[in-house]
């Protein structure tokens, strides 16, 4: 999941700073390293090491290079600890052939052994690095190959996933990209060419993509770009798309993190996906409506939309639905996939790959996808039958926010559809859901105005909690896990999550004196019920930390602590307005901790590798 960015520049300006700037912008995809290459009259100079840009920068000041062409990168280790020797760009024996790469090839040991058989050198523990020797070593059997022909019969031998860009010595006015699983994308104006991991790392420069697809090699030079199938090198025309995004949505915008203008962002972001076209709603619903059986499938963040979603859809329109984790699918439900499934696979980046393999899985065994991404062009668009974009613009933050608040709300209105569809509850009903979706965006910016300052002192009172628990009823409950991820990663707060009435048949046995225990109590059929598991806490010594509706009077004498969100937000949306406090909750607890709440260590955005 590491962040490559490439240019071609043709009015003869120094490439190395905007390569620096652009790996700035994708550093949200991997910080553990950085390295860039350039080309300069014939001559390779690569600065590289471990660390996150800026501490890199103030020691080999990364500007400073010479060269209109040049690929650069920011590391997330999978093969090889993060280490300056690790860091791309790699070399073959010689140091004519750089290669940066995101993605893993699987067979590398085999290659390696192989390579190192016939006398290259290698000199990291990174898969990456049999790319440059295997290109040295078809130029070597047949001195007649171009770079470009040099690189696909490379990529013939290449198992795995990955996004290349190469530079060489051999023909210095180019850049050669391949594609297969990692993304990438590439961005034109009349300076040059780029190729980036993701368009934010372009978006100032311009706004003009190609999205590039798996399978695919990419030739930049002076005249531009083109593209060819690896499978046989025919030539693929596609022309650029413009893309929406500022380059401002991309930036912080006078926040200190990017985490928390997102959570900022949420009023108008919910007010974004209320703007999906009606078309789309009704294609997915068609699809859901003649399904004899859906899987919802997704990782992280997006698995607690599809927990909530389960529960949209089993009210609303009575269907009932299976939410699966990406990473388990295979296992847990591949052989049962048949002609007559259909999968849902939600995923912000549309990029993540163990979402991905039971995409891929389900369509192997002829199944009907769909999906709900926040990355239009991304993977996931590419081989869904249909999709949805979640319309939440760009999501720098490692953590999940604005993007989890679309997908409910993207999720809640295909549930509706069907459910209109279905016939299944009264038009009353659907009006007044209705109508509480249109006002949810304006509630939304009540508890971001009215609450921050309170759960901020509730982070204060708490940041040295040892362990928190989270527990809600009923749809609550996906409320409770995301809550407690949010926590967990960017707090490092060990966090228990469960429907609050599971908590009596085993983990209430943790409960000591003090300890926080969250409630996330909506007034909806189950607060009765969550009165009585908070008092089941409270007889055992916990603290009451209380995500209640205004007026709650009940709760609120219960609680040691509470937070109050706005009246009239039915039970099927309260996710959508109840997460948003804890949300802030996790923010200001990593604050008070001191950590970075944008970039989590262990983590990265787009998990592109199983
Ligand atoms: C969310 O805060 C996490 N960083 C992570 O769990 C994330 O939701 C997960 O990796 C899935 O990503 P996706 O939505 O891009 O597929
Ligand atoms: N496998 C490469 C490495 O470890 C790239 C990692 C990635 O893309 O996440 O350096």
């Amino acid at each position: 999941m590491c962040g490559i960015f490439g240019c071609v520049l043709n009015d003869g300006s120094p490439a190395a700073p905007l390569i620096h700037s652009s790996l700035k912008k994708l550093e949200y995809r991997g910080y553990d390293s950085v390295g860039i290459a350039t080309l300069s009259d014939g001559k390779i100079f690569i600065k590289k090491d471990q660390g996150k840009i800026d501490e890199v920068d103030k020691i080999l000041n990364l500007d400073d290079m010479p060269g209109s062409i040049g690929i650069g990168h920011t590391r997330w280790a999978t093969h090889g600890a993060p280490l300056k020797v690790n860091s791309h760009p790699h070399t073959d024996c010689t140091g004519e052939i750089v290669v940066v790469h995101n993605g893993i090839i699987e067979n590398f040991l085999e290659l390696k052994s192989e390579l190192q058989n016939l006398g290259h050198e290698f000199v990291s523990k990174t898969d990456t690095e049999v790319m440059p020797h295997l290109i040295e070593e078809n130029m070597k059997r047949n001195p007649q190959l171009s770079l470009e022909q040099a690189v696909l019969e490379s990529l013939k031998r290449v198992e795995g996933s990955y996004a290349f860009a190469i530079i060489s010595t051999r023909e210095p006015d180019k850049i050669i990209c391949a594609r297969n699983e990692s993304p990438l994308v590439l961005g034109v104006n009349h300076k040059g060419v780029f190729c980036a991991s993701d368009i934010p790392a372009f978006l100032d420069v311009t706004n003009k993509a190609v999205m590039i697809n798996n399978g695919e090699l990419v030739i930049l030079d002076a005249s531009g770009y083109r593209i060819k199938k690896i499978s046989d090198g025919t030539a693929v025309t596609r022309e650029p798309i413009t893309v929406e995004w500022t380059a401002e949505m991309a930036v912080k915008q006078g926040y200190p993190h990017f985490m928390i203008k997102e959570i900022h962002e949420q009023p108008e972001v919910l007010r974004n996906t209320l703007r999906i076209q009606d078309h789309y709603l009704d294609l997915l619903s068609t699809f859901l409506d003649r399904a004899n059986e859906v899987f919802f499938v997704a990782c992280g963040t997006s698995y607690h939309a599809c927990l909530a979603a389960s529960y949209m859809f089993s009210k609303l329109s009575f269907l009932p639905t299976f939410p699966v984790y990406g990473s388990e699918f295979v296992e847990q439900c591949g052989k049962s996939v048949s002609i007559d499934t259909t999968m849902l696979a939600v995923s912000q980046s549309g990029e993540t790959a163990d979402t991905i393999a039971a995409v891929t899985c389900a369509q192997q065994r002829a199944a009907t996808v769909l999906s709900l991404t926040n990355v239009i062009g991304s993977t996931m668009t590419r081989i869904s039958r249909v999709y949805i974009g979640t319309q939440a613009g760009p999501e720098i933050g490692v953590a999940a926010t604005k993007t989890f608040t679309s997908q409910l709300s993207v999720l809640a209105q295909l549930a509706l559809k069907l459910s209109k569809k279905r016939g299944k509850i009264s038009q009353d009903e659907i009006d007044c859901l209705e109508e509480s979706l249109q006002k949810l965006p304006d509630k939304v910016e009540t508890i971001v105005k009215t609450q921050e300052e309170k759960v901020k002192q509730i982070a204060k009172k708490y940041a040295n909690a040892k362990v928190f628990f989270f527990l809600g009823r009923g749809i609550s409950t996906a409320t409770a896990y995301e809550a407690r991820l949010k926590l967990m990663e960017i707090a490092y707060i060990p966090s228990i999550a469960f429907p609050a009435g599971e908590s009596k048949h085993g983990p209430i046995s943790l409960i000591e004196n003090g300890f926080p225990v969250v409630f996330i109590c909506p007034r909806d059929e189950t607060h009765k019920t969550i009165i009585g598991n908070i008092m089941e806490m409270k007889a055992r010594g916990a603290h009451i930390i209380a995500v209640v509706e205004e007026g709650d009077v009940d709760i609120k004498s219960l609680a040691d602590d509470y937070i109050e969100v706005p009246k009239g937000i039915p039970s099927i949306l309260s996710p959508i307005a109840y997460i948003v406090p804890l949300q802030l909750l996790a923010y200001f607890v990593a604050l008070e901790r001191s950590l970075n709440p944008d970039m989590p260590r262990n983590l990265a955005k787009s998990v592109t590798v199983k």
